[in-house]
């Protein structure tokens, strides 16, 4: 029997040689799985805005907004000195500002002239229902989502809405998506009016410094106005695919 064991170096040598496989399988799986994730979040992040788009597409036939929203709040973020990576966060979260519109009936979201008070009422719930639908989730894109959609209509001074929140008590991601916002849908065609000219718009946003708007928030969207509006207009000629605001993996 002796003679058909290997000697005991052969043991070694195949020992070493299985093991070497073994670390390279487990490395590839390793890479695979994390390429998994990766390829999960992405979709992940596409189909909550493709949800931001379908709210949008009730307001705005063409989309741009949204993307616009995306990029302009990322820009904005960055000139006010916030990390990478939250300002890509943001960049993603956003669009999402109005996902709560989906909740809004046609006879008040489309209404042509001023809202009744009742109508308004009904409105003001849509950063509430925007919320609701994107806050019930651990994961981190999908709460600054639901911060966002609950505070973009709040004013620095106190007087926005759903919750009436001063100064710095709203989160900063409101601030700056109520900025972007305002300016963007002041500088886009409506149902019920044209677009203002930016010299206008950038002029009714000083207006609001302190106002509506936190003054460090106005002032750094004032200070990189060119640059800002140079993103906003190669966005709007190339109509970039809501997937480009999703920030590529590690
Ligand atoms: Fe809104
Ligand atoms: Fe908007």
């Amino acid at each position: 029997m002796s003679g058909v064991v290997p000697p005991a170096h052969c043991f070694t040598d195949a020992a070493a040689a299985q093991m070497e496989r073994l670390v390279a399988d487990f490395g590839r799986m390793y890479r695979e799985r994390n390429d998994a994730l990766q390829e999960v979040a992405r979709a992940h992040h596409e189909a909550l805005l493709r949800l931001a788009r379908a709210a949008e597409f009730r307001d705005d036939d063409t989309g741009v907004h949204i993307v616009r929203m995306g990029w302009l709040a990322w820009a904005l973020a960055r000139e006010l000195g916030m990390p990478e990576s939250q300002a890509l966060l943001l960049r993603e979260a956003a669009p999402m500002h109005d996902v709560g519109k989906i909740g809004m009936p046609d006879a008040v979201l489309k209404k042509p002239g001023k809202l009744t008070p009742d109508e308004r009422q009904v409105m003001n719930e849509h950063p509430r229902i925007g919320a609701e639908i994107l806050g019930r989730s651990r994961i981190p894109l999908f709460q600054l989502a639901a911060e966002v959609a609950l505070a973009h209509h709040e004013r620095w001074d106190g007087s926005g809405y759903p919750s009436g929140l001063a100064g710095e008590a709203i989160p900063l991601s409101g601030r700056i998506v109520a900025v972007v916002d305002f300016f963007d849908a002041l500088t886009m065609d409506r149902c019920y009016r044209k677009a203002f000219p930016d010299d206008v718009a950038l002029e009714m946003l000083r207006a609001e410094r302190g106002h509506a708007f936190d003054p460090r928030v106005v002032d750094a969207f004032l200070a990189a106005a060119p640059a800002l509006l140079a993103l906003r207009d190669r966005i709007t000629r190339e109509r970039p695919d809501l997937a480009s605001l999703v920030a590529s993996g590690p």
